[in-house]
């Protein structure tokens, strides 16, 4: 049987950079077994042909998602690890589309994969990315970098801005690649619909947001750009904990030398 991304090169690029992600993930050391998960937008992707294609199976959602209704998305399957996502990404991972009210899926494409756990937190920060922020957010990557779950495990750094300050400070590159800041979301169960909406709440001021003691979540246009952001991140958290196992508490960069990036790389304040 031909698989769906065989009918459309637009999609088959965007579920290859999928896999070119999931790749990185694994390589980092920030997707043990299952861990992390993907879900991107592809409805603007999807052939013709397809959209009549059979459902494999239907699945009843905790509520409606009306803004998204009708959409289509590729999702990681729960229980799927990263490393088999990077080479086979249509055999763990999934296309789904929504229904007309938004509150069931069919998975359509190409196996009966099971989506992710968090498939309704991921659905409401695609519905919320749609309505209120930019309708060309297509893109939630969630994983479990080690270096950035350790410092979520030190309640100084949830203090508000302290996370943000602290790795914006270790090098200019955080402060511009990461320009809205970071999110803290306190401990709760992953997958549970109060983690996501705690998470929605971050998502109004900023692309990236840790989970206390799980990991991280980056949204955006892009998911290399997602990537990109978190693997920054992770490079400030392994500069400040590499020079406190040195056994001095890094200098960072000051106030000034912040904001001086602002004007000249054109930030949003
Ligand atoms: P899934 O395998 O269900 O995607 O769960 C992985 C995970 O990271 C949960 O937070
Ligand atoms: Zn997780």
């Amino acid at each position: 049987m031909k698989s769906i991304i065989e009918l459309n090169a637009g999609l088959k690029k965007q579920i290859d950079e999928i896999a070119e992600v999931a790749g990185y993930l694994w390589q980092r050391g920030w997707a043990e077994r299952n861990g992390g998960n993907i879900s991107v937008n592809v409805t603007d992707l999807i052939p013709e042909e397809a959209k009549s294609f059979a459902s494999l199976q239907q699945v009843k959602l905790p509520k409606a998602f009306n803004i998204i209704a009708n959409n289509y998305f590729y999702v990681t399957g729960t229980g799927k690890r990263m490393r088999y996502v990077a080479t086979k990404p249509m055999e763990n991972g999934a296309i789904i589309r929504l229904n007309e009210t938004g509150d069931a899926y069919d998975i359509i494409a190409d196996q009966l994969v099971i989506p992710t756990s968090e498939l309704a937190s991921h659905l409401s920060m695609h519905s919320y990315m749609r309505e209120f922020r930019d309708p060309n957010m297509k893109v939630v990557c969630h994983t479990h970098p080690t270096d950035l779950i350790a410092l979520t495990h030190n309640k100084r750094f949830l203090e508000p801005n302290v996370m943000a300050r602290i790795l914006w400070s270790m090098i200019p590159e955080s402060r511009i690649v990461v320009p809205r800041g970071i999110g803290i979301v306190p401990y709760n169960v992953p997958g549970t619909m109060e983690l996501a909406d705690a998470t929605i709440l971050e998502l109004e001021k900023h692309d990236v947001v840790m989970w206390e003691k799980h990991g991280t979540l980056a949204v955006g246009d892009d998911i290399i750009e997602t990537f990109d952001m978190i693997d920054t991140l992770s490079k400030s958290a392994q500069i400040y904990l590499l020079s406190k196992q040195a056994g001095f508490e890094p200098e960072g960069m000051t106030n000034q030398q912040l904001d001086d990036l602002v004007d000249l790389f054109n930030l949003p304040e």
